[in-house]
């Protein structure tokens, strides 16, 4: 998170670099580091996959793929050339020996071309069921045993309840040490997540009033407008519980509930997070349907078309009840944030792609207004716009000018779009950049991985033992189940609107 300088001379092994992931965001994140200048000419990317390509083949792939998420447009032949040439590949089983001593000796001819010791970051972009045969092949081959110049970064899903995290942590630390395991959650990585602790903390103005005192509740929603896209087969394992509440969700609750940082050390940041993360109120099996709504999308319209439920959906089920929807509340139990509930709902196929977290203040104690100038009053809110349309707003009273005392809520807008000029970094060349570096404040430790799955265990448990009957009970294009408007309802309160790219309301499931 901390970056001086261009990371030291690096091998970057990319194991599954077959998939999606590799040319959606790895390979567009390198190209434009290299193009930033953070990486100088002493970097080479080796790509291990299973399919019998040649170089030609895998470049030219990876180039059309790069293309097509490219942050900055198109990307010039010359560009990619220069780019391409740091990029080398292997065909190899991940399971077989032969690969890793092949990987031994590239990294020994980089060592030997580039006249110095070379870090290896080995990225393990793979099925969870692949991560112990990696561990254990790397360990025979002795990587482990340089600490120092050795890391493993590793992709969520890591484990798919606390049971199994648990003993795949034990599994990774039994060969490496906790410093050298780069637990991923892409999240942490986006600008405006960082941005959380820049606000909080750089600022004197909204710590004093960031706390139950003055703070009636916080709403973190993380809407995406797809559906399963092409991913049933995984999503049918995960659902949205395990997808996005167990990493993102829990992640950006730890960043707006934490205490302020003594330092910008990487634990530091991860001891605070995992505070604010141990305090959340574990909510016992009987308790969930109290808490926690659960959905799932039907068919719908999307952008003027019809679009499919998630049980007619590739590679799922006709019968499946995997939740593409949830929603609920969680109390932190401490001194800051004691009776302040934190909100939170997350879904396919809502309305728009839009991620936000909302803070909405506790009505003025005493209202000295006459009643007729106050018919608008609404309470102080104050939404970080996570993605898109990234921002900050501030919703506060002015006087209405004009003879009559009327008050109306008006709104101060931060826009990085229109305060920073320049792009901004995709999460993934962050987080390459920090593992390369060897910065670990954005990714997730073990035990902040842990406390995540105590806190969604007992939902699953309780989800995967009573079956809903009411699936689908959402249509693709809205906000979800109508008990998500009721979990708020319920409490007296509301979902805040989020808004979209032209700021125009998205379309209403809620009272004003
Ligand atoms: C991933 C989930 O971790 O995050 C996906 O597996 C989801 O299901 C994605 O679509 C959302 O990320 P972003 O950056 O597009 O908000």
């Amino acid at each position: 998170m901390t970056k001086h300088h261009v990371p030291d001379p690096t091998v970057l092994i990319i194991f599954g670099a077959g998939g999606d992931l590799t040319w959606r965001k790895l390979i567009p994140a390198l190209y434009h580091l290299q193009r930033d200048e953070w990486l100088d000419e002493r970097f080479a990317v080796l790509c291990i996959d299973r399919k019998p390509l040649t170089i030609e083949e895998y470049h030219d792939a990876i180039f059309k793929g790069a293309q097509k998420s490219s942050r900055s447009g198109p990307i010039t032949q010359e560009n990619w050339e220069r780019f391409a040439a740091h990029i080398f590949r292997r065909q190899g089983d991940l399971t077989a020996p032969q690969v890793y001593q092949e990987i031994k000796q590239f990294c020994d001819e980089k060592a030997g071309e580039w006249k110095t010791k070379v870090q290896r970051v080995f990225y393990l972009a793979v099925a969870p069921t692949l991560i112990q045969p990696i561990c254990d092949q790397l360990a025979a081959a002795g990587f482990q045993n340089d600490r120092e110049g050795t890391r493993i970064v590793i992709e969520k899903p890591f484990g798919r309840d606390l049971e199994s995290a648990r003993a795949l942590n034990r599994m990774v630390t039994r060969d490496f040490e906790e410093s050298q395991v780069y637990r991923i959650d892409h999240y942490l990585g986006k600008e405006t997540v960082q941005n959380i602790l820049a606000f909080r903390f750089a600022n004197s103005l909204f710590e004093p009033v960031w706390n139950r005192r003055y703070i009636d509740h916080v709403q973190l929603t993380v809407g995406e407008d797809i559906g399963v896209e092409h991913r049933g087969g995984y999503y049918e394992q995960a659902g949205a519980l395990r997808d996005m509440l167990q990493n993102h969700l829990l992640q950006l609750l730890g960043l707006v509930a934490m205490e302020p940082l003594l330092s910008f050390d990487a634990d530091e940041i991860r001891n605070k997070k995992v505070d604010a993360l141990k305090a959340i109120r574990p909510v016992t099996a009987d308790e969930v349907d109290k808490y926690f709504i659960r959905g799932q999308y039907g068919s719908g319209w999307f952008r003027g078309e019809k679009v499919p439920g998630y049980r007619a959906e590739a590679n799922v089920s006709p019968q499946s009840n995997i939740e593409t929807f949830v929603a609920g509340k969680f109390f932190l139990d401490n001194w800051r944030w004691q009776d302040v509930p934190f909100y939170f709902r997350t879904g396919k196929r809502l309305p728009a792609r839009v991620s936000e977290v909302v803070l909405r203040f506790r009505p003025v104690p005493h209202l000295s207004f006459p009643a007729t100038a106050v018919r608008d009053l609404r309470p102080n809110l104050l939404t970080i716009r996570i993605q898109p349309d990234e921002g900050i707003t501030l919703r506060f009273q002015a006087k209405q000018p004009g003879q009559m005392l009327r008050l109306k809520p008006v709104e101060m807008h931060f826009d990085y779009s229109e305060a920073f000029s320049g792009e901004q970094p995709e999460a993934y060349e962050t987080l390459l950049l920090d593992a390369m570096q060897g910065d670990a404040g954005l990714f997730m430790r073990a035990d902040q991985v842990e406390t995540a799955w105590k806190l969604v265990d007992p939902i699953l448990e309780n989800w995967e033992s009573a079956p809903p009957d009411d699936f689908p009970n959402y249509a693709a294009g809205t906000w979800g189940p109508e008990a998500a408007t009721m979990l708020l309802a319920n409490d007296g309160r509301h979902w805040t609107e989020p808004r979209t790219r032209d700021d125009t309301p998205t379309p209403k499931t809620e009272s004003p």
